[in-house]
């Protein structure tokens, strides 16, 4: 539904030009929530911005619904603008207009009888959950209404696309949840393909399918949520999961954590893990078979949408061989296992 090939985007030029966006490929397929997350500055929104030319990439191709956009000229881009809507931080709502003529603006715009506005907005209002503010105006609501405002605004045009760029970010943790809870309704009942920029895993966890981490203009890795919050494949990656899930060595045993192992060392590693795993004795057998004392320095369940995952951070404590012979143990039961550094033993 939504593919970018190698798109670059700089702003400026001369000495003074910022490289925003590298030689991005993303392919968001019909009917999914996919996430985009990073730090700021990454160039997040310069991405999102991409996709519906409000920003014209410098090179490479744009294409939403089989469409180039790169190549269209600019009076059909306003038509095909049409099939993706956007919403955004700060909702971007206008002051002067109510409720409901915020929702009938862009078919306003688009010429259309106010019989056959109305006909649109009723709908999307209920869908919303905000028929009964209607007449009212963006300055009598909240957060999470005017957003509820912006999304029936962006659905007016029946977009097959909705953009999100950082659209819970200014919003309460409670606030928060009920609008992705919309998105995903919105998402499973119009099958809208979603694409979503954060800063927040919790917005990734909550709602998407897929998710793509941008770093300093580049898509460093792309993977399934659940394998995203299991095992991230980039060291950026793997910092945006430790300090979403607050689950580190205590602080006194990271600065004792030595990259090799030596004769009297032993193990720290965390351990995920998924799907069956998570409720087997696997460590109590471990420790029984394999002969190693295990000792637990964190752990948690999380719920990754409708799978469980188990994360924990341990110490192996036993001899070489025998640990060697634990971390084989562990990752033949489907655990993944990240040796995190080697502690000395005490003596
Ligand atoms: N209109 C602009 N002119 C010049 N530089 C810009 C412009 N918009 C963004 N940038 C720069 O591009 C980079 C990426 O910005 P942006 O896409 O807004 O990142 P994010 O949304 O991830 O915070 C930043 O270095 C930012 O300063
Ligand atoms: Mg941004």
């Amino acid at each position: 539904m939504i593919r970018l090939s190698n798109v670059s985007k700089t702003y400026g030029s001369g000495p003074s030009a910022v490289s925003a966006l590298k030689n991005v490929d993303l392919h968001v397929p019909h009917g999914s929530i996919h996430g985009v997350i990073g730090l700021s500055g990454a160039g997040k929104s310069t991405l999102i911005r991409c996709v519906n030319m409000l920003e014209r990439p410098s090179a490479g191709r744009v294409e939403v619904d089989g469409q180039d956009l790169t190549a269209l000229p600019n009076d059909r881009l306003n038509q095909a603008r049409h099939r993706i809507g956007m919403i955004f931080q700060h909702f971007n709502l206008l002051a002067s207009r109510t409720v409901y003529r915020n929702v009938a603006l862009p078919l306003e715009l688009m010429h259309m009888k106010s019989a056959a506005i109305r006909e649109r907005v009723e709908p999307l209002l209920e869908l919303v959950g905000l028929t009964d503010k209607a007449d009212q105006y963006p300055a009598q609501l909240s957060g999470g209404q005017k957003q509820r405002v912006a999304i029936a605004r962006a659905l007016a045009s029946r977009p097959k696309v909705l953009l999100c760029d950082e659209a819970t970010s200014a919003l309460d943790p409670q606030t928060t949840r009920s609008i992705l809870e919309l998105l995903q309704d919105i998402n499973r009942k119009l099958g809208l393909t979603i694409l979503l920029i954060t800063h927040e895993m919790e917005v990734v966890k909550s709602i998407c399918h897929r998710v793509g981490l941008i770093s300093d203009g580049e898509l460093v890795e792309e993977a399934d949520v659940g394998d995203f919050f299991t095992a991230p494949a980039t060291r950026l990656g793997r910092e945006f999961l430790n300090a979403f899930l607050q689950l580190e060595p205590p602080k006194g045993l990271i600065d004792r954590l030595e990259e090799t192992p030596g004769p009297r060392t032993h193990p720290v590693v965390r351990l995920a893990f998924r799907g069956d795993a998570v409720s087997t004795p696997l460590i109590s057998r471990l420790a029984r078979e394999s002969g190693v004392d295990v000792s637990i320095l964190q752990a948690k369940v999380e719920s990754i949408q409708d799978r469980t995952l188990g994360l924990m951070i341990a110490e192996l404590i036993g001899t070489a061989d025998k640990t060697d012979e634990a971390l084989a143990y562990l990752e033949r039961h489907d655990l993944h296992v990240e040796v995190l550094g080697h502690v000395q033993r005490d003596a």
